[in-house]
């Protein structure tokens, strides 16, 4: 008996998943590394302010040492992509499994040279071990086309078209590379990559006062399926995900006031329970069949 529960950790361990979040200390971002430690993923998380990421990195080991870094019913434990992993008590030493919370604070700005740094720096070392990139930072620009300057626009095609497609692209290839190392001993596991849309930039629409990051946001899904046409039968699901209005930090008060009514239920959609959504998708054991899908979670918000 024992044996087999040494087996079952010694798996679990090889099986254990690495997630990278782009933009993890707030928001969505913070909402998916939270899912994903139930999930008992390994995270590295990016963002801009290391006290925010250190703040965030200890409560996410506080609770994955609450839970056993186990959901009954969530993840793994009823999921064939996780197949050996061992449900909560099951393990006779659940002390013996590790959680890996790593965090690196970086500002992102629309510059060339300063985004070939990063990239070779900081990222490129962290996606060559990743099976789930999560693109989320996207900052929302609320503007008329006729009061939008060239920064606008530099900024909009910067951080939601450019900077995730470079992103994405990088992780793919080393997805689709470890994939095909792994193929034949039969421990190979897909890689994921999700992107996030704007509301509604699933399909073309006219915006009133949002089409430089509409544009962007649209632009993104038109990659997001390039990608997995690219990288399909490489064993890379990539996917994009259109929010409604998910509550965050980042919605102003004002916002909430206007936006309420869109809301079929006069409720905007919670952090958790989008997240909670996503993971459900990115740990699906059919994950791959998902590839190229540009989904919408928005609760039928009224546009
Ligand atoms: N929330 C919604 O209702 C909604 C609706 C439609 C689409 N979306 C999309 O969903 C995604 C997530 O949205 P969100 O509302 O959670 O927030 P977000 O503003 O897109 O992302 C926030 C995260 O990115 C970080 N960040 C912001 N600017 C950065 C920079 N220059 N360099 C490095 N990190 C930076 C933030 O750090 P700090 O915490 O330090 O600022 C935070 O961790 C986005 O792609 C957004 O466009 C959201």
């Amino acid at each position: 008996m024992q044996g087999n529960n040494t087996d079952a950790l010694n798996q679990s361990v090889e099986h254990k998943h690495n997630a990278v979040i782009l933009g993890a200390s707030g928001g969505i971002g913070k909402a998916l590394a939270r899912e994903l430690v139930l999930r008992n993923t390994d995270l590295t998380l990016f963002g801009r302010n290391q006290h925010k990421l250190d703040v965030l990195a200890q409560e996410l080991r506080a609770e994955w040492l609450r839970t056993d870094g186990i959901q009954p019913g969530r993840g793994h434990t009823d999921s064939a992509r996780f197949e050996g992993m061992p449900g909560r008590g099951q393990v006779s030493n659940p002390a013996g499994m590790q959680l890996s919370v790593k965090t690196i604070a970086h500002e992102l700005v629309p510059e060339d040279a300063a985004l070939c740094h990063f990239f070779e720096n900081m990222l490129d070392s962290e996606l060559r071990h990743a099976d789930i990139y999560l693109h989320v930072l996207g900052p929302f620009l609320q503007k008329p086309l006729a009061a939008s300057t060239l920064e606008d626009w530099n900024a909009m095609l910067f951080y939601n078209l450019k900077l995730p497609a470079l992103c994405a692209e990088r992780a793919a290839r080393y997805m689709a590379e470890r994939w095909e190392s792994k193929q034949p001993s039969g421990k190979a596991m897909p890689g994921v990559i999700v992107l996030f849309g704007g509301t509604k930039t699933d399909t073309i629409h006219a915006y009133k006062t949002n089409a430089v990051y509409a544009s962007a946001k649209t632009g993104l899904a038109v990659f997001a399926k390039s990608l997995a046409r690219e990288y399909a039968g490489k064993g890379v699901a990539v996917i994009m995900i259109c929010p409604g209005i998910v509550e965050t930090e980042y919605v102003t008060e004002e916002q909430k006031r206007i936006w309420k009514k869109l809301m079929p239920q006069e409720a905007f959609t919670q952090p958790e329970q989008f997240a909670r959504a996503v993971c459900d998708i990115v740990c699906s054991p059919s994950v791959l069949l998902f590839s190229g899908s540009v989904i919408t979670l928005d609760e039928g918000l009224l546009l």
